[in-house]
């Protein structure tokens, strides 16, 4: 009789049980069916026994029908048939549909006035539309005291400050992540702590070639304002990192030291600049000016 409603109340019955099953069972990052099979054959034998319950309804339905007198069953049909026409759904639909006339019956409601051909429909307008009017009217309402009275702020202030926002934000986590420097934004460290980390470097690295005091030795006097490869923090980390001339003996570090480190270090050596080496090596290369 009603065999549609009962497959719909079935898938339901399903669907709603495989939600429960998701959300009260815990499995972690995974779905709970993937997680547990076993819920397939629950969800399985419940699905039967919905079905089952369904079948043997319509079945006792059908027996109780067929055992009504004849005046019963039409009455029965009709009640039936007056239930459909006034589900919530019809009922919303009408409602919302409302008075105004079909197009069959626009002739009975045009007016008489005639504009150059253009002629007025007096018909009803159909409550949806009215009421999503008055839904404007009341956006409006609340955008106008929202935006114009309360000062609210608009897109384009809105987007400055996330853009505010996320450079506050970008800044905060550069200080965290130093490790980002590289040959273009390199600055010269001139804290203790910095340089100390610096000539710990220096110390296990770099005084074989250079000397304790950077007064050179296989590696140039790093102490004298003559540079071969060039000075500054930006040149001599560029150095340290990437290595000298092929074949001179001063090897890229960049492999052993992290970029904060060759940082660190540069810094340390840019801080022996103008100090007196006990045994200093003649200058080499050019005197280095810093250009700006
Ligand atoms: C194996 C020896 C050796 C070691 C170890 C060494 N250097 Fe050098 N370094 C040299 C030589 C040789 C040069 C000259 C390169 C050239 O002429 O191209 C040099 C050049 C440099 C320069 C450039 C000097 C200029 O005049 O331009 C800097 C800066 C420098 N070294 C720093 C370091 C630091 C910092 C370390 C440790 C992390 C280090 N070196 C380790 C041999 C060494």
């Amino acid at each position: 009789m009603k065999t549609t409603s009962s497959y719909l109340r079935v898938l339901l019955f399903v669907i709603v049980a495989f939600v429960l099953f998701e959300v009260t069972i815990d499995s972690g990052d995974q779905w709970a069916f993937q997680k547990y099979p076993i819920i397939w054959a629950v969800l399985g034998v419940l699905t039967l026994f919905a079905v089952a319950i369904e079948i043997a309804v319509e079945a006792m339905r059908s027996i109780l029908f067929r055992s009504l007198k004849a005046e019963s069953k039409e009455r029965f049909l009709q009640l039936q048939s007056e239930a459909k026409q006034n589900n919530w759904f019809n009922k919303t639909y009408q409602k919302l549909v409302g008075k105004s006339k079909p197009i069959e019956e626009e002739s009975e409601i045009i007016l008489d006035h005639n504009y150059d051909g253009i002629r007025e429909l007096d018909n009803q307008l159909p409550p949806w539309w009215v009421y999503m009017f008055y839904l404007t009217i009341i956006f409006a309402g609340v955008y106008l005291t929202r935006y114009e009275i309360l000062g609210a702020d608009d897109t384009h202030t809105e987007y400055e400050k996330e853009v505010a926002q996320a450079e506050k934000e970008i800044a905060e986590w550069k200080k965290t992540a130093k490790d980002l420097v590289d040959v273009n934004t390199v600055t010269l460290l001139t804290d203790k702590e910095d340089l100390d980390k610096g000539k710990a470097i220096f110390t296990t690295n770099c005084v074989a070639c250079h000397k304790a005091d950077g007064g050179g030795g296989i590696g140039p006097n790093l102490t004298d304002e003559y540079w071969i490869l060039g000075g500054g923090i930006k040149n001599v980390f560029h150095t340290i990192s990437e290595g000298g001339r092929d074949g001179k003996g001063m090897v890229a570090w960049k492999g052993d030291l992290k970029p904060l480190e060759i940082q660190e270090v540069a810094s340390y050596v840019l801080s022996l600049q103008g100090t007196t080496p006990a045994n200093p090596k003649e200058p080499q290369g050019e005197i280095w000016k810093e250009e700006n």
